[in-house]
């Protein structure tokens, strides 16, 4: 007898142009879940309204993030893929986890406290971003979450938000367990700091060849003599380069480092291949679906269809525990 599969649920706001840092921070762990898990991701789009994103931004990254997906592996047809503004009964269950949900706790979200200091707009969705992102899991009684070191403190408010109402209204919502990842490696940039599209420090995952090339020169590099043995684990380009090789790939490299007669030059040309062999195929499908809006949104609304299936009735048994009438259906 096979145990029923784990239930993970995770969003990502959409987000445009995905570099390595995503890639292998991100979306590379978020599909290998597909395997082990009984499998729901949605675009927090409503998520991200909450920032200064124009229309038309906002469609292009979510379009974007969808295909970016798609291309890495990701496959609907082995779980829920959906967007949060395609199942509306969330917003719903998220006014009824605000009522449980204290104003002092939600003034003590890190995310609430950051857009203050930064003096960044701090609206509503901002400070009730926390009880949104409790709906999105509670609705679907999933059991665990991964979380990065940022979503922590959210996760605990969700199970903080799912003791208080299961202790007024009955046992009917799942408290989450955060799925930590090992240790995932920080991805350096091409200037040795953690890579981020706010830094400008970025290597594209889906740039033409000669982007690749340009990304890739840009990476620091020292001045230690071409015929002088290095040692490899100084190196930025090594760093990057071990995220695509494999460990056999990555040791001869080292090797070579280590002998003299070998620079960052050479490590350069070297992952510029890498790029290639290891996007090269995947940047061919994301541009195919990005041909193919109208199957994207086929793909999300199915999701979201088969979201809501779930959905629906666990709205009305909510309802029907708090004493509200409920929808006429
Ligand atoms: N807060 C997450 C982020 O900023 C996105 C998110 C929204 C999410 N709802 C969620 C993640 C529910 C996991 C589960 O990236």
């Amino acid at each position: 007898m096979t145990a029923r599969k784990k239930r993970v649920l995770t969003g990502s706001r959409p987000s445009g142009s995905p570099h390595l840092g995503n890639y292998f921070g991100a979306y590379k762990p978020l599909i290998e879940l597909q395997d082990r898990f009984d499998f729901f991701f949605f675009l927090a789009d409503l998520h991200a309204l909450n920032g200064d994103v124009a229309p038309a931004q906002m469609r292009e990254y979510s379009f974007d993030m969808i295909a970016t997906l798609l291309a890495a592996g990701l496959d609907p047809s082995r779980g829920v893929v959906y967007a949060q503004s395609a199942v509306p009964e969330v917003t719903e269950l998220a006014w009824m986890i605000g009522c449980q949900a204290p104003y002092g706790m939600l003034t003590r979200a890190h995310s609430f406290k950051d857009a203050q200091a930064k003096g960044l707009d701090v609206n509503m969705g901002v400070f009730d971003y926390p009880i949104l992102m409790a709906a999105d899991i509670l609705m679907y009684d999933a059991d665990v979450v991964p979380v990065g070191q940022d979503q922590k403190q959210h996760l605990e408010m969700t199970r903080d938000f799912a003791q208080r109402f299961n202790n007024r209204y009955g046992p009917l919502l799942v408290l989450p367990e955060p799925l930590i990842s090992e240790e995932l490696a920080t991805v350096p940039g091409t200037d040795g700091e953690k890579m981020s599209k706010s830094k400008s420090n970025v290597i594209s995952i889906f740039a033409t060849d000669k982007e690749w090339k340009k990304q890739v020169g840009s990476i620091v590099t020292d001045p230690t003599p071409l015929e002088a043995p290095k040692d490899p684990e100084t190196r930025n380009t090594f760093a990057i380069y071990k995220l695509l090789a494999t460990r056999e790939e990555a040791a001869v490299m080292a090797a070579k480092y280590r002998a003299g007669g070998y620079g960052d030059g050479h490590a350069k040309q070297e992952i510029v291949e890498k790029l290639k062999q290891v996007f090269g195929p995947m940047r061919d499908q994301y541009y195919d679906w990005l041909k193919r809006p109208d199957d994207l949104r086929d793909i999300i609304h199915t999701g979201a269809r088969r979201a809501r299936e779930l959905a629906i009735p666990k709205l009305e048994t909510l309802q029907q525990a708090m004493g509200l009438i409920g929808r006429p259906y």
